[in-house]
């Protein structure tokens, strides 16, 4: 005969992750979907206090006296010594009708972590591609005079003696220099050449242009998860995409330091697309570019991917730009994290097609 599973059997198969408090607010129990989140043990995690893991909340300060659930949405919880990730958190006090007062305290935990990131990335990518737009329409604009602009003073060289070519020289110089930033700025617009390749060829292949062109005091490191499977994409945009990303981190370094370049697995990710927002894929591929050099400051790294922002003099600004962009045409996503002598841009790029919508 079937019997029901026991209310502490249902707590412990819960996937919502739920934390349990005495009234003094000291941990008592949680059940595995919680250990999961705090990534500890129950064990670990026994006798903490609930402001340690949310020291934001506002209910905790004073908890609900009545036994109605109180919600706080977008909390801060403390992964305990790791870093903080975003969670809606539902507080009910287990109400003794004897006393009159709460026995305990009920915490249920949602992460939104992950949907955050997909909401600031879509606004993001949305106001990326609004800033490319308005680049590529001026860039277009200025192509035309300034061919014009090449051609005459093509015509007034012919009329001069050769002695007397400097200026025209000057002009022809910097109009074709001019011409090479323009033709960056609009982008590529053939659409992808996409095949089967195997992303380690692509980056043994750039590493060793990077390497001939850095010198001996870059010391690269691989660490490549060799069951990688291969991907469908454009070979030539890969190897753009990797080059310009490895090509910033030799500058950044001062051609003197480590790279680590790192490929895994990734199951179950949630892309970011500017035109079809994002989509849920069972399999990616992800690749690592690890430096050691001084980091990107704060401000500046929420502007690394628009097109004219840059650190170097020498800088036009548009390699990470044209990065984003290849990769999105590509159907994948790049995000960098980065603090002085650990900078990381990932590259993620789907293994197969998408399986199914998410958000808007
Ligand atoms: N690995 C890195 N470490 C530190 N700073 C970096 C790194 N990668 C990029 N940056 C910063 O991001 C800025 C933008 O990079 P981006 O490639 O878009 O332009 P750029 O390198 O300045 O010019 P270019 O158009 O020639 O590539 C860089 O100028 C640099 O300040
Ligand atoms: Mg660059």
């Amino acid at each position: 005969m079937n019997t029901m599973p026991s209310p502490a059997l249902m707590f412990e198969h819960l996937s919502t992750a739920v934390l349990c408090f005495d009234p003094k607010l000291h941990l008592q129990a949680i059940n595995p979907a919680g250990e999961a989140l705090l990534e500890l043990s129950a064990k670990k995690l026994h006798g903490i206090h609930a402001l340690t893991l949310f020291p934001d909340c506002k209910c905790l300060l004073t908890p609900p006296t009545t036994p109605h659930p109180v919600t706080e949405h977008g909390l801060r919880l403390n992964v305990l010594g790791h870093h903080f990730i975003m969670v809606d958190c539902t507080i009910t006090s287990i109400w003794s009708a004897e006393d009159q007062q709460g026995s305990a305290f009920l915490v249920e935990l949602v992460n939104i972590d992950q949907q955050l990131r997909l909401t600031r990335e879509e606004s993001l990518l949305l106001q990326h591609q609004a800033t490319q737009n308005l680049l590529r329409g001026m860039a277009h604009e200025i192509k035309n005079p300034l061919g014009g602009l090449r051609g005459a003073a093509q015509l007034l060289a012919r009329e001069l003696p050769e002695n007397q070519r400097e200026y025209t020289e000057i002009i022809i110089g910097e109009a074709d220099r001019l011409q090479n930033l323009l033709n960056r700025m609009l982008g590529s617009h053939t659409p992808p050449q996409k095949e089967w390749i195997n992303v380690h060829k692509v980056l043994c292949r750039v590493r060793q242009i990077v390497l001939t062109e850095a010198g001996d005091n870059v010391t690269f490191l691989a660490d490549y998860d060799p069951s990688l499977p291969d991907i469908f994409v454009d070979p030539d945009q890969l190897h753009q995409v990797l080059l310009n990303i490895m090509r910033n981190a030799i500058q950044a370094m001062e051609n003197q330091g480590h790279l680590i370049l790192r490929t895994r697995i990734e199951r179950n990710l949630s892309l970011s697309h500017p035109q079809t927002k994002s989509k849920q894929y069972r399999l990616a591929v992800r690749i690592d570019i690890q430096d050691d050099g001084p980091g990107i400051e704060e401000t500046m790294l929420e502007q690394i991917f628009y097109p004219m922002v840059t650190g170097r003099a020498e800088g036009t600004g548009l390699g990470l730009s044209i990065v984003q962009n290849l990769i999105h045409r590509n159907n994948g996503m790049i995000q960098c994290r980065s603090e002085p002598g650990e900078t990381v841009f990932t590259v993620f790029l789907p293994i197969e097609k998408a399986t199914s919508k998410q958000g808007k």
